[in-house]
């Protein structure tokens, strides 16, 4: 399985999704890889030599339009490869969508980033005309605690028929005081409540593989029900 996290904007976090999801399922048992595939700000690469204690799993650098074709020669020897996708750059973007099983998008909740999120919700599309059954899912991020992501970005969402994992993850400093020494938050406060959203989307994640249509057919549901 490859998991493609995506998104056209850059600081959403693709990063610290990538890296905390591949800890996660890691720590579950699997046999993990993460490819780096941002050339410019390396910071899955960047991550993981800030870590001073054992390495979970292999980061490496694919940073490249030919990752399609180059990646699953490697990723055959894992469970699950995660893929920390790139910024701008449509050509890797492309090469993700078609390395991928599943994408995963974090998006921000608020107006401008569900606008941006149009772009990769486009360069899907696209890739949807070769590979019919490639699976895509938005997960909010930085939600600002104890309030509700407004109905407009709900909507919004819901409007690119693509399923948003029921788990929002929190705005938190934990974040950035893990990454910088290259942890996951999971390792720095494991029984936080960032690392039980961490765990829930995983698990989400993992569903999502094998229920795509039934998440499919809740988001129909959303359009024609929004507060619903
Ligand atoms: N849920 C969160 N709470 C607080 N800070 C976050 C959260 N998610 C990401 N960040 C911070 O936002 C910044 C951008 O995140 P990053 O994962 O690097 O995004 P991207 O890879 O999409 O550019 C980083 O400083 C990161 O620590
Ligand atoms: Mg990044």
């Amino acid at each position: 399985m490859i998991l493609g996290v995506l998104n056209q904007k850059g600081g959403v976090g693709k990063t610290s999704l990538a890296t905390n999801l591949a800890h996660t399922y890691a720590t579950q048992g699997a046999r993990v890889l993460l490819v780096d595939a941002d050339p410019q700000s390396k910071s899955a690469t960047r991550w993981s030599s800030a870590r001073e204690i054992e390495q979970l799993f292999p980061v490496i650098g694919m940073a490249k339009p030919t990752l399609h074709k180059d990646l699953p020669a490697v990723a055959r020897n894992y469970d699950l490869t995660i893929i920390d996708g790139a910024p701008q750059l449509a050509e890797i973007g492309r090469s993700i969508l078609l390395a991928s099983d599943m994408i995963v998008i974090p998006v921000q909740p608020s107006p401008y980033d569900v606008w941006s999120a149009a772009d990769t919700v486009d360069l899907i599309r696209e890739a949807r005309v070769f590979k019919e059954n490639l699976k895509a899912v938005f997960v909010v991020n930085r939600k600002i605690a104890n309030t509700a992501i407004g109905r407009d970005v709900t909507e919004a969402l819901a409007q690119h028929e693509i399923p948003t994992l029921k788990t929002h993850l929190v705005q938190r400093v934990v974040y950035a005081e893990s990454a910088a020494q290259g942890l996951a938050v999971e390792e720095m406060e494991p029984d936080s409540q960032a690392a039980k959203e961490i765990r829930q989307v995983a698990s989400e994640i993992r569903r999502a593989g094998d229920n795509y249509e039934a998440m499919l057919a809740t988001v129909a549901d959303t359009i024609g029900n929004p507060d619903g």
